[in-house]
């Protein structure tokens, strides 16, 4: 008996008595955490931000050896019935971990952001430990000082002897109070992205996610708002807005189970990408940024793009060039009399920039149609016998500046490069290749170092030989059709890898060519999202240029995103994707709307 009583004391006693309540600060938000050394960390709260009274008021800590408010919630040692944040296979095979605090507190950073901008804040860092296991995990959240703006993210070191399988690895995980809780999330498809969807939370497990390998918003988007009093409005009530910044296949979930939360976690997609961390190796998961309004969904997006302009968009600050675009005006029928035509006719309208779309390149297989060529990155002398040098000369005689498309992450079967680097793409092993768009286009491996330098170089060559280049349309127009790299051991690695080699290139470019307008396009919008906007300056949102339905899209996509990082294009009519015939100020409105160009033949009109 007296065994009994000691053990019941033991589970309602504190493990330690340093509970602490911790909180971190925007201007207007605040976030609050119960640490201790020895214990899971919890959630407390996040909302407006706190005066001291309200911070001194909120409950003591309470430890418990299980809490359904456990912050980053690891599987297997307290918890196996609800969702967790986060599983492993030790390398003896046992497959629960448990996360312990070691250390936590707060300091200042003064840093570089991505954009290449500087950025302050304080950063709240928990180095979490299993106490079985030479497993740690970080929990980081950074708060930035100017704008309301919560990252949070982690990093899983492995300390034993042997490699272990990561099998779950969110990058963070918000309880929210249930009440009248709704939901606006982005649903999307091929020339119909960003539609936006507002619902109720209910009962049951929401999951939003995406496994297209390369182009993770053109479905779902990995951006959420919750509004917390009830439907959601366009200016009052509590919202709070969660945007995880990855471009590859991401995972978001929200599960009601019967406690009184609803759980929010968010991350890299794990289906069939278990991670193996050798010894010493350490992973780290993209952030999610976390706003918290009480201006409705329209705070929240305020929120947004306040940061994304300072932080996340590269050169948000300057003013951006009207442009031509060639692709719907010609398609693939590039010439270099059409070409400086089209440049006369965007100087005469006021504009400032010409864009070359696809359609330019490849010597030994020209690019006609969609069937070859990618990869063979010459022009194509028979329809430019003057060369990139012609063009350029074109342009400073009519007075724009000039930019090209490429799509440098892709092949054709029908290519130079593919009969030279069969090896480069993804592919199953002993399997055929799976084709993509014209029925011959292959993804080039990016997990691969040389691939990465291929990449870097197809940019690198323009930008070194012609300089005066002030624009690229950077395409992407394939899925991950087949998994397999011929480059990686571990095949499970593939989709984690290829976006670490596709952030290793951008991050090359932009230290050598911090200017130089690029756009990043994939299908239409497929690339909008905040992990690869820090490199970008814009983004393509839609192939489908209707004005009417552009209007939708470009809706749900300022949700998050500022309107100088959203194409927009003037198009002709009957719209050639739906056919739909339009004002020309309807249509120019619209446009106008984020960054004004336009999508024509100017000689037709
Ligand atoms: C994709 C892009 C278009 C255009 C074509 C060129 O579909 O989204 O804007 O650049 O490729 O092939």
């Amino acid at each position: 008996m007296k065994k009994i009583l000691f053990m019941l004391c033991c589970a309602l006693l504190p493990l330690a008595a340093s509970a602490e309540k911790v909180q971190l600060s925007t201007p207007n938000n605040t976030l609050v955490l119960d640490v201790w050394k020895g214990g899971e960390p919890k959630f407390v709260y996040y909302g407006a931000k706190l005066s001291a009274d309200d911070f001194a008021s909120l409950p003591a800590p309470t430890n418990a050896n299980w809490s359904h408010l456990d912050i980053y919630p690891a599987y297997g040692a307290t918890h196996t019935m609800s969702e967790t944040a986060f599983a492993m296979r030790h390398a003896d095979g046992n497959m629960s971990t448990q996360l312990l605090v070691e250390e936590y507190g707060i300091t200042s950073v003064d840093e570089q952001a991505p954009n290449g901008k500087p950025r302050k804040g304080s950063l709240l860092t928990i180095k979490m430990k299993d106490p079985l296991y030479p497993t740690y995990v970080n929990l980081y959240y950074f708060a930035y000082s100017d704008v309301d703006m919560i990252e949070c993210w982690t990093d899983i070191t492995n300390g034993e002897k042997k490699t272990v399988a990561l099998t779950q690895f969110y990058s963070s995980c918000m309880p929210i109070r249930r009440g009248n809780v709704w939901i606006n999330h982005f649903h999307g498809s091929w020339a119909a992205e960003a539609q936006m969807v507002e619902e109720e939370l209910n009962n049951g497990l929401l999951r939003i996610k995406n496994k297209d390998g390369l182009r993770n918003a053109t479905t779902d988007r990995q951006e959420v708002m919750f509004s917390l009093d009830g439907k959601p409005q366009e200016n009052t009530g509590s919202v709070i807005g969660a945007a995880l910044m990855y471009s590859g296949n991401y995972d978001v979930i929200v599960d009601t189970d019967d406690t009184e939360y609803h759980y929010y976690f968010a991350g890299i997609n794990p289906d069939n990408s278990e991670y193996y961390l050798k010894r010493g190796e350490t992973f780290t998961t993209p952030r999610v940024a976390y706003t918290f309004s009480k201006e409705g969904l329209s705070g929240a997006s305020r929120n947004f793009h306040r940061w994304a302009r300072r932080y996340q968009v590269r050169n948000a600050d300057r003013e951006r060039m009207i442009l031509l675009n060639s692709w719907e005006g010609v398609y693939f029928d590039i010439n270099q009399k059409g070409m400086d035509q089209m440049m006369a006719d965007i100087k005469s309208m006021g504009g400032e920039l010409f864009v070359m779309d696809d359609g330019w390149f490849g010597d030994k297989y020209p690019r006609n149609k969609d069937t070859s060529s990618l990869g063979d990155w010459v022009v194509d002398t028979r329809k430019l016998p003057e060369g990139i040098e012609g063009l350029l000369r074109d342009a400073k005689k009519n007075g724009v500046k000039f930019g090209i498309w490429i799509e440098p992450e892709m092949t054709n079967t029908t290519s130079e490069l593919y009969e030279k680097h069969p090896e480069w793409i993804i592919k199953a092993p002993q399997r055929e290749p799976v084709k993509g768009r014209g029925g011959t286009q292959l993804v080039l491996d990016l997990s691969n170092p040389e691939v990465q330098e291929f990449v870097f170089g197809v940019v690198d060559n323009l930008l070194t030989k012609h300089p005066e280049i002030a624009y690229i349309k950077w395409d992407a127009n394939a899925p991950v059709m087949n998994h397999g790299s011929q480059y990686l051991k571990e095949q499970s690695h593939l989709y984690i890898k290829y976006h670490e080699g596709l952030i290793n290139v951008c991050k090359r470019i932009r230290e050598k060519y911090p200017d130089v307008v690029i756009q990043d396009c994939a299908s239409g919008g497929g690339r909008a999202n905040y992990g690869l906007l820090p490199y970008f300056d814009e983004f393509w949102v839609s192939d489908n240029t209707d004005a009417l339905q552009r209007i939708y899209m470009q809706w749900g996509t300022s949700f998050f995103f500022p309107a100088i990082t959203i194409a927009s294009h003037i198009s002709a009519v009957p719209n050639h994707a739906v056919f739909r015939t339009t004002s020309m100020k309807f249509r120019c409105d619209v446009a106008m709307s984020g960054r004004l160009g336009m999508e024509i033949q100017p000689k037709n009109m």
